[in-house]
């Protein structure tokens, strides 16, 4: 079966999709994106990942091609094709100018790309043994709070983990944590959640922004503040979120345990409110044909 996908207001086979080589995305990744995950058709917090994407946007002078509703729309239309556990990804670059200059031009039209792929959720295995993770420094630019698809810095992070047989990479930036290279990162100590500041240096998480949501209805008592390497080196538990991963718990961290080795009782108790908090989604009516 080919894959139906999004290109430019158009529904088609992915494998009939053609990018300009002039395009911007390809030539200076000078684009943005969000990647939504599914549950049996209903996405989760659509509204809060298109806003994110406005702001992006905003923070890449790239006039939005859609509003929120739109977006929304064009996400339901596409996963008419795709039933199940979904990941969405939307991507909107620059659009192809003529010619290659670093110069933003004027009046250039966006490309905008939308795809599904099988929602890859963590294993059974992952959520009851925790996985391990490897600390590295955050060599990456400043503006980490835009969702950009210029990821070589994320891409270089990662590999380290991968090179290890790790899940994530995670960074300290002038020792201090940060986030992990597609993650956000949480500590726990005595029963406190903390969760690194909401600055230009992470990716405010979607997934972020629902477990401090979940910390307060659940009376879990969360700070967001700056969390040193010590305090991460130090901590009970260790978390990642993220909207495909949900909430992780770090058992290893650079081949040391973390607290006693394994997930620890505030990971569970925020786990089982993610969980209970996805049962909740509304699966939405099929569009009658
Ligand atoms: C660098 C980075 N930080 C954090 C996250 C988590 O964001 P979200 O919870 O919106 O998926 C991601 C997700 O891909 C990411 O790439």
């Amino acid at each position: 079966m080919t894959e139906i996908a999004h290109f430019n207001g158009k529904l088609l086979p992915l494998d009939q999709i053609h990018v300009s080589p002039l395009d911007r995305g390809f030539i200076f990744g000078d684009g943005v994106y969000e990647v939504i995950p599914v549950y049996g058709g209903a996405p989760l917090r659509a509204r809060e990942h298109f806003e994110r994407l406005q702001r992006s946007m905003d923070e890449i002078r790239l006039e939005n091609p859609h509003s929120v509703d739109e977006w929304i729309a064009l996400t339901h239309e596409l996963l008419q094709h795709h039933p199940g556990n979904q990941s969405v990804y939307i991507q909107v670059t620059r659009g192809a100018p003529p010619k290659r200059d670093h110069v933003i031009p004027k009046g250039l039209k966006p490309t905008v790309f939308m795809m599904c792929y099988p929602l890859a959720s963590p294993s059974r295995e992952a959520i009851e043994n925790g996985v391990a993770c490897v600390t590295a420094r955050d060599f990456r630019w400043e503006k980490c709070h835009i969702k950009s698809t210029s990821l070589l810095g994320n891409v270089l992070a990662r590999q380290l983990s991968a090179d290890e047989g790790a899940t994530e990479t995670i960074m300290l930036r002038d020792g201090m944590l940060t986030e992990a290279s597609a993650s956000n990162v949480f500590v726990v100590k005595d029963g406190v959640v903390s969760a690194p500041p909401r600055d230009n240096l992470i990716l405010l998480g979607i997934t972020y922004d629902l477990l401090v949501k979940l910390a307060s209805e659940g009376a879990i008592r969360l700070e967001v503040r700056p969390i040193p390497e010590a305090e991460l080196r130090a901590a009970d538990e260790v978390w990642l979120s993220s909207s495909t991963k949900e909430v992780l718990a770090v058992t290893t961290l650079d081949g040391k345990p973390v607290g006693s080795g394994k997930p620890g009782a505030a990971f569970r108790r925020m786990h089982a409110l993610y969980q209970e908090h996805k049962s909740r989604l509304a699966p939405r009516r099929p569009v009658p044909a």
